[in-house]
């Protein structure tokens, strides 16, 4: 059994998984109220509740699942990217688990873990498959054709997707984290109302969100407060719209491209109601089979850390002691 701690933002996260990919407990203690009065995430503050939260929630990863640490045997942690205070409770923290039996460990990319999430589960995921990755900090394609890697294929230019969710709910006053709030406020809403502009840059595979994010901007000041106000919802049901409709116009052009049978989607944005359902229209139109994880599965979590590690070469001990964290981690 594999036991994963992830702690690269604002989500204490830990999971027991067996190295078949079955899923034996995902535990994700949410910081997200802690960090709402502020408008975003405190990284000194996340730091500090991980530190607080860590061993807990590791307990209860073991309780339930129904093991001990006895039966552990290799631990997995992020390494990054991430915030770097944060990651380091749960490098230490694994390290510590680990060397205290005498287990190997492995060292995983947070995003290789966003990558990898629909390997998990009685119907998994087979390389070669594409896969739309678009989370808070990044937003890509990727192309898998062993589940050990993933090469990029087409990445944001700027914003990411789900940045460009939570600065358009911050416009339209919406609470953090914004991108479920959005969703929600979505439903209520015309997504035609408004015609923000679907960007795709260059003729690769790229993204670009500032554009629609400056968009809502301008419609929001143009309109004045009060009326702004009153059309919330057709503002965030259009915003919405164009958000997705450039990300699975992307994926598409992906799959026409590599010739690729199977898609996935991973990342917190992958738990948007209009994403999840547009792309399964699409894939079905284009005769792909696309695989679409429970929504535990696509923000962020341990499980799916642990199932990088399956594919991740461990360090034995004692060779990751002096393993550190790293915010950013080299292409
Ligand atoms: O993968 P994730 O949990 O953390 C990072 O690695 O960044 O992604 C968090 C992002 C946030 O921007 C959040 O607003 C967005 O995912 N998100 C959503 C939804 N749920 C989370 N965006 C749109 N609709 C959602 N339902
Ligand atoms: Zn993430």
């Amino acid at each position: 059994m594999i036991l994963a701690l992830e702690t690269s933002c604002d989500d204490t996260c830990a999971a027991v998984v067996s190295p078949e990919g079955r899923i034996a407990s995902n535990v994700i203690s949410s910081q997200g109220l802690l960090h709402a009065r502020y408008g975003g995430v405190v990284p000194e503050v996340a730091s500090r509740h991980h530190l607080e939260l860590i061993d807990a929630v590791t307990a209860d990863a073991l309780e339930q699942a129904g093991v001990t640490l006895d039966e552990i045997e290799r631990v997995a942690v992020t390494r990054g990217p991430g915030l770097i205070g944060a990651l380091l409770v749960g490098v230490a923290s694994a390290k510590a688990l680990a060397a205290a039996r005498q287990l190997p460990l492995a060292a995983v990319d947070h995003l290789h873990g966003h990558v990898v999430a629909s390997t998990l589960g009685d119907d998994p995921i087979e390389a070669p498959y594409l896969c739309l990755v678009a989370s808070g900090g990044h937003t890509f394609l990727a192309r898998v054709d062993h589940p050990g890697s993933y090469e990029v294929i087409g990445q944001t230019l700027d914003d990411a997707a789900g940045e460009a969710f939570d600065k358009g709910a911050r416009l339209l006053g919406l609470g953090y984290p914004g991108g479920p709030e959005l969703d929600r406020l979505a439903r209520e809403g015309d997504p035609g109302a408004f015609d923000f502009p679907r960007s795709a840059p260059g003729d690769g595979l790229d993204f670009s969100f500032s554009g629609v994010k400056t968009a809502l901007l301008y419609a929001v000041r143009d309109m004045g407060e009060h009326q702004a106000q009153a059309r919330r919802a057709d503002l965030a049901a259009s915003y919405q719209r164009a958000i997705v409709t450039a990300l699975v116009a992307r994926t598409a052009q992906a799959v026409g491209r590599e010739g690729v049978a199977r898609l996935a989607i991973g990342g917190g944005v992958a738990a948007n109601s209009e994403l999840r359902a547009t792309l399964a229209e699409r894939a079905a139109e284009l005769g792909v089979r696309v695989w679409i994880p429970a929504r535990e599965l696509c923000t962020d979590n341990a499980a799916m850390i642990a199932a990088a590690a399956r594919f991740t070469e461990p360090i034995a001990y004692p060779g990751y002691l002096d393993l550190d964290a790293a915010a950013r981690l080299a292409a």
